[in-house]
């Protein structure tokens, strides 16, 4: 099918490789030269594993292309949107690049008219899909439907390519047909609903995992002071197929464009309809102090912060993204700062994207450096590289064989066996 994707952004961009890997005719669009520029030349804007070596593959099949111009996407039978709704002042979805790309579709329609549907999957609020179908009501062929993604950053392609679910909303029995004919032979649950469910979906999901998260963090609180090891609950609590495994390591708090995103401007929707959502708003609140928490953990044992070399490893807000929105070490390297202490930090993507912030910050591009003299270490994010290490090696280099796992990565046993002072989140 000949497909349009409107921003290139992370869902964008890996919707418009995920679909021309399945065979469809993309093109990809975005006001933004400089990044269509570096698109046609196969490099990717942001780090995403396999993504550039797809983008190379389909820019010389000619499956894939780009360009800044809608006019070129005449031919489009599906036009997705995918640009940002970042967060406004008060915690709501901004929702001008949504309209704007809406706008866009339609001039582009009155030049080229055809049987077309306009596919949500920008993140917007309950509602938005139809609001959209209202403005373009009088115009033929343009069906307007509700596509949410649900892609894990670092995980982006393998999620597009094998999705969990497809959840189309739309009360169009044509726009439903096309987007069957474009996920054909994609083997995931479809929801067939409308565009407001679908809507909803997308955000109740997020807000449900971040809860999940939250709540495994509040638990390792206590799990910390009765001496019982979250790990093994979470475990436990797992295997009951009612729970599941998954979204349930506590660590050192929630990051990212998503949950955090999400989550207020959900509560900023209910509370615009007079309901206030009392879980989801102390689910943010447990995750905004879960790293002043945790740093808390290093002051008890620490006499004085100040002046001490404090080593920091991973910075991105979860493994494989150099992504470092929201991220907790951004809160970790500031209340340090603050704290006095000589700080020494390893991220093996993001240290150029956090090097501005924290200039007085010295940078090591190898994650053992950051351990030489070291009064602690903390773990911030569980890249491999960051876990997986010569920890006799560590153990002779440091000043005090201080450790404090933000993710329950580092093997607790072995580090304690080692004689060094483990700290977890919510481990004996
Ligand atoms: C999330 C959703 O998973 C995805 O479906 C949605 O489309 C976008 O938001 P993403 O933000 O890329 O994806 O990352 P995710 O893997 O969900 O992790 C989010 C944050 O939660 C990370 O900071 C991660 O470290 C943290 N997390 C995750 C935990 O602290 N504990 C967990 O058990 C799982």
């Amino acid at each position: 099918m000949k497909v349009a994707v409107i921003g290139t952004g992370y869902v964008g961009l890996t919707t418009a490789v995920s679909l021309a890997m399945k065979g469809h005719d993309v093109l990809g669009i975005d006001l933004v030269e400089a990044k269509i520029v570096q698109l046609q030349q196969g490099k990717s804007p942001i780090y995403e594993p396999g993504l550039e070596e797809a983008l190379g593959e389909l820019l010389k099949s000619g499956t894939l292309k780009f360009t800044t111009q809608i006019a070129d996407a005449w031919e489009a039978e599906i036009l997705f949107i995918c640009v940002g709704t970042p967060e406004s002042a008060d915690g709501t979805a901004d929702l001008r690049y949504v309209f704007a790309a809406v706008s866009a579709v339609e001039s582009l329609h009155r030049k080229a008219p055809r049987d077309r549907a306009v596919v949500m999957k920008s993140t917007v609020p309950v509602g938005t899909g139809d609001r959209i179908a209202e403005l373009l009501r009088e115009i033929d062929g343009l069906h307007v439907v509700s596509n949410p993604e649900f892609l894990r950053e670092g995980n982006a392609l393998k999620d597009a390519l094998q999705p969990t679910r497809i959840v189309i909303g739309t009360d169009h029995q044509d726009a439903a047909d096309a987007m069957e004919k474009l996920y054909q032979g994609v083997s995931a649950t479809r929801v067939s609903t409308t565009r407001a469910n679908a809507e909803l979906i997308k955000y109740a999901s997020n807000a449900f995992l971040a809860t999940r998260i939250s709540f495994m963090n509040e638990l390792a609180r206590l799990s910390g002071e009765l001496g019982t090891d979250i790990v093994t609950v979470a475990h436990g609590m797992g295997l009951d197929s009612r729970i599941g495994p998954e979204f349930l390591r506590a660590g050192v708090g929630y990051g990212g464009s998503c949950f955090p995103k999400d989550t207020i401007a959900l509560l900023q929707l209910a509370n615009q309809h007079g309901i206030s959502l009392t879980i989801l708003d102390k689910v943010r609140e447990v995750n905004t102090k879960q790293p002043t928490w945790f740093l808390e953990q290093l002051r008890k044992q620490m006499d004085d912060v100040a002046g001490k070399r404090i080593a920091v490893l991973g910075l991105a807000f979860k493994p494989e993204t150099d992504d470092i929105r929201e991220a907790p070490s951004l809160k970790v390297l500031e209340a340090l700062q603050k704290d006095g202490a000589s700080i020494v930090a390893y991220d093996p993507i993001a240290v150029d994207i956090v090097r501005p912030l924290f200039p007085k910050v010295e940078y090591t591009d190898n994650p053992v450096e950051a351990f030489i003299g070291a009064d602690a270490a903390l773990l911030i994010t569980e890249w491999k590289e960051c876990v997986q290490l010569d920890w006799e090696e560590i153990k002779a280099s440091m000043a005090a064989p201080l450790l404090f796992d933000g993710r329950n990565a580092w093997p607790a046993k072995q580090l304690k066996d080692a004689g060094f002072h483990y700290t977890g989140v919510g481990r004996s």
